[in-house]
């Protein structure tokens, strides 16, 4: 296993993006930052109000239907004390995406009634869809406008001129999401990360994130354990018998020896098809 390893590994095309958000940031007047709520501090955009200065920002907590509630309170507590408008949201199976439209709502009442005192007329807020790769950002944006414009997959890239669609009569919406990448500050991030498919297992050892995954489980979801791997806790001495129990668990054959790979990815598959849910792995101290 790679203990330690610091990853230093960062897509160009995420480079040219921020350039290009950093051109047209001028003419948005709100940033709806997409987050995974079960990784809401690594999923966040590093440096994020370095781009967007004096907008206006709304939290979206994305994949509310695989956090840990209780633990998603404390984060949104926090950013909402660091002054971020925050938003709970499963943009898969429900309406939430609604609550967004409102909080833009809200934001333009009070600047427009700010306007109107000023002698200006109302205007409409140009509003840009931002986050690391497979937050639901598209997701979001199709059920916002209605129909399927941003393909829901991993493309990169953003219109360089303001390309907008109205809404309504307050809101407009940049088409295309800005995808930037994540925070890469240590190795626990990386595997957080990696745990929730934002950055692809191929850029880690899957035994590692597997490992990652085990440990946090033991930790705050004992019970998930159990359930889900059949073993009790996760103890770095007995990796082998830990993953010989969990083939036995998943029926994957142990001829002789037990294949770490295929337990590894059924691990990470166990998460990333949804078979888990309830879970949040960054913790506020
Ligand atoms: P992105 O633009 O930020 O990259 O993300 P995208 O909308 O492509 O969504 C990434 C995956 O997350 C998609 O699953 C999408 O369905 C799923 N997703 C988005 N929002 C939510 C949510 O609030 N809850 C849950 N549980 N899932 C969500 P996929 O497997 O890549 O595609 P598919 O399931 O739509 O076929």
């Amino acid at each position: 296993m790679n203990e330690g390893k610091i990853i230093q590994w960062y897509p160009g095309h995420m480079a040219k993006t921020r350039k290009e958000i950093a051109n047209i940031i001028s003419l948005v007047d709100v940033v709806i930052e997409v987050i995974d709520s079960r990784v809401p501090y690594s999923s966040r955009i590093p440096d994020l109000h370095k781009l967007t200065r004096d907008k206006k920002n709304i939290i979206v907590f994305n994949k509310y239907d695989l956090c840990d509630k209780e633990e998603t309170c404390k984060w949104i507590d926090k950013y909402t004390k660091e002054g971020y408008i925050c938003v709970t949201c499963d943009a898969k199976n429900s309406n939430d995406y609604k609550k967004i439209i409102n909080e833009v709502k809200n934001i333009m009442t009070s600047v427009n009634k700010k306007r109107e005192s000023k002698g200006l007329l109302p205007k409409k807020a140009k509003c840009l869809v931002i986050g690391v790769p497979n937050v639901g950002k598209s997701t979001i944006i199709n059920k916002i406008v209605g129909k399927s414009i941003a393909g829901v997959g991993n493309k990169p890239g953003i219109t360089k001129t303001l390309s907008t669609i109205k809404i309504n009569d307050f809101m407009d919406l940049v088409d295309t999401p800005g995808i930037l990448w994540p925070k890469f500050e240590d190795q626990n991030d990386a595997l957080n990360l990696a745990s929730m498919t934002i950055i692809k297992e191929e850029i880690l050892n899957v035994e590692d994130i597997a490992v990652h995954i085990l440990k946090l489980l033991s930790k705050y979801y004992p019970n998930i354990l159990l359930n889900e791997f059949g073993i009790e806790y996760y103890n770095d001495d007995e990796v082998e018998e830990l993953f010989t129990k969990i083939s036995k668990k998943k029926n994957i054959p142990v001829n002789g020896e037990v294949d770490y790979e295929k337990v590894s990815f059924n691990i990470i598959n166990t998460i990333k098809q949804e078979k888990v849910k309830g879970i949040t792995f960054d913790r506020l101290k």
